[in-house]
């Protein structure tokens, strides 16, 4: 039986603390559809297409993982592409309480989705997509939290 998991997120940008746990993830899987959110709550710096774009020049070259974009609630779609699992990251304690519950909504609305966590390694437990944003928004190098190519388009968004 193919194991499938999906690892859905915002991915604005995708971050090192994102590569490091997709790589994680493909020990525990057959496939992993990474999966980038196209209505998140607070607008976005990167469009979908660039997030989408982002990830796969960071981590499409495995064959095992497919990038993805989807819309409307994540078990629907999980369960759509016929994943088992879902994975999220946890970083600190703070992270804890927002997983927790989105772990039992999800899975209250599809019994059999689990969500699995992993934790990042603690060089990068402070790292956020928010953070990284704001870092180079005001010129600050993201270069140690990010893909090159991602620090690239960041440095395209801010430039003046
Ligand atoms: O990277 P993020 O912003 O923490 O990812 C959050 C995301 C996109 C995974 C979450 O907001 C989500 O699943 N959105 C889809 C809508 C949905 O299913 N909401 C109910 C979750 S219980």
């Amino acid at each position: 039986m193919t194991r499938i998991a999906i690892y859905p997120g915002s991915f604005d940008p995708p971050t090192k603390g994102h590569e490091d746990l997709i790589r994680r993830s493909l020990a525990l899987c057959d496939r992993l559809v990474v999966a980038v959110a196209i209505n998140i709550a607070k607008e976005p710096l990167f469009t979908v297409e660039e997030r989408v774009a982002l990830l796969e020049t960071t981590c499409g070259d495995d064959p095992r993982i497919q990038v993805v974009t989807f819309d409307g609630l994540l078990a629907d779609f999980a369960k759509g592409v016929q994943a088992t699992f879902i994975v999220r990251g946890l970083r600190a304690v703070s992270d804890f309480e927002y997983e927790f519950q989105m772990a039992l909504m999800n899975r209250q609305l599809h019994p059999s989705l689990d969500t699995v966590f992993m934790v990042p390694p603690v060089d990068l437990t402070f790292l956020s997509s928010s953070l990284v944003r704001e870092v180079a928004r005001f010129g600050g190098d993201v270069t140690p939290f990010v893909h090159p190519e991602v620090a690239r388009a960041l440095a395209r968004k801010f430039s003046r």
